[in-house]
């Protein structure tokens, strides 16, 4: 480095922790050796969030969050706009493809056990994203004034008048009218606006979390634990390197991977099949006509179909709304109910693999299932199916004691 650069990093360094800050969390930050494709999720999801929160700046400055002119300005935004069309699509793929990573990068944790000590917070602190993406999304999804937006949100702003006591003034407080209307739709573009900064905050938690307990890895072995020593530093874990530039540039396999399919879709399939844009949402949104059949987007159906298998209780469909918010509460608690004496899947038994492959199973046809309309025979397999899904976890403290492990070796394995 020159010796004005190296002067200028000086007077930075005396004011500012840059170069301190880079070896801690960069360069000198020592990540196990045996990461593998799963660990592409974590920089994946900060890769969706700043083309989310930059296609959302650019949509913001032509978008009307009025109910009267919110539609057509989506339809301007499309069809006037310079690259308007490509904006929205990113930001509309955009969206699927941050719960893609997402329930990916949740479902790594499940495998590796990195929900376990010492990560329990780093975990919370991801469910209490998980929740916030969720509010985002679904504050997002107004906003087009589409058929669908409406109607979803409808649905989705009763189930508050459900709770008990102070349910119906929930509802009224939330949309801020006594049906979803204009003052309904200029709230959620606010929360729409906010929530990624806040979302940004807790990134920022979760990786300071995650380099204060450091990384896990398949093996499920703390590599800090272990011997010290490598051809870097004396004081490091054997096990470990560098994450820079061994990490970051494997990423880069994982970001030019993930931008080609990303650019697949946006291209030439952006609606994915109704996935992604519902048919529905091309009509804007008419509060006298309700559609055929109502689905919230496929990163909510798995708790919609929940909802709409537990029948109603003296008219109340508060059961159902507790099912569906207790499905994302009890992440908060997996982290005591796993009393393996292992972390990883790698060395659990056949018991907890097998729990592990039902539940994921279930979670997935959950997610078809809130697509579909209403039938019988659909609602008992979503019965079944949220069943299997909360088994998963109590019965975790059970299954998790009783079984034979496999002996988890010293040092990680490739
Ligand atoms: C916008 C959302 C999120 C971002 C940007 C993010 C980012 C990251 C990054 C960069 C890592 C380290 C790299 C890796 O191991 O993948 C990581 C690790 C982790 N994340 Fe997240 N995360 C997000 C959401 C979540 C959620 C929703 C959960 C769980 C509910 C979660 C749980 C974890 C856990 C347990 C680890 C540690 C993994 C390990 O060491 O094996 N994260 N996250």
């Amino acid at each position: 480095m020159s010796a004005e650069k190296t002067e200028n990093l000086n007077w930075i360094d005396k004011r500012f922790p840059l170069t301190e800050t880079w070896r801690a969390h960069i360069s000198e930050y020592y990540a196990p050796k045996n990461l593998n494709f799963w660990s592409f999720f974590g920089s994946l999801a900060v890769l969706t969030l700043v083309i989310q929160i930059v296609t959302g700046i650019w949509l913001a400055m032509n978008y009307k969050p009025d109910a009267d002119m919110a539609f057509a300005s989506v339809e301007y935004i499309m069809r006037d706009v310079d690259w308007g069309w490509l904006i929205r699509y990113m930001h509309s793929t955009g969206a699927s493809a941050f719960f893609i990573v997402i329930y990916l990068h949740m479902f790594r944790a499940l495998l590796w056990g990195s929900y376990r000590k010492p990560r329990e917070l780093l975990w919370i602190i991801g469910v209490v994203i998980y929740l916030v993406m969720m509010a985002t999304a679904f504050f997002g999804y107004l906003l087009p004034w589409g058929q669908m937006s409406y109607w979803g949100a409808q649905v989705i702003v009763n189930l508050f008048a459900a709770v008990p006591v102070v349910g119906e003034d929930l509802s009224i407080w939330v949309r801020g009218d006594y049906v979803i209307s204009d003052a309904t739709l200029n709230r959620f573009f606010a929360f729409h606006f906010l929530l990624p900064f806040l979302l940004v905050g807790l990134i920022f938690l979760h990786v300071v979390a995650l380099h204060h307990v450091g990384s896990n890895n398949p093996d499920g072995i703390e590599i800090k634990d272990g011997p010290k020593g490598n051809r870097w530093s004396d004081k490091a874990p054997a096990d470990g390197i560098p994450f820079h530039p061994y990490y970051t540039v494997k990423d880069l396999v994982g970001v030019v991977v993930f931008l080609a399919l990303f650019s697949i879709v946006m291209f030439f399939m952006p609606t994915f099949g109704g996935l992604f844009i519902e048919a529905a949402n091309f009509e804007p949104a008419n509060p006298m006509q309700t559609p055929e059949h109502i689905a919230p987007v496929w990163y909510f159906t798995p708790y919609y179909a929940m909802l709409r298998a537990v029948p109603p209780m003296w008219d109340s469909q508060f059961p159902g709304v507790a099912v569906m918010f207790g499905a994302i509460l009890i992440l908060f608690v997996l982290p005591w109910l796993d009393r393996s004496p292992v972390k990883s899947m790698r060395y659990k038994g056949p018991i907890f693999k097998s729990a592990t492959a039902i539940f994921a199973v279930s979670f997935i046809a959950l997610a078809w299932l809130g697509l579909q309309p209403v039938t019988d025979l659909y609602t008992l397999l979503s019965q079944i199916f949220t069943a299997l899904y909360f088994a998963y976890f109590l019965l975790m403290p059970i299954y998790s004691a009783l079984e034979k492990t496999k002996p988890v070796p010293e040092r990680v394995t490739s």
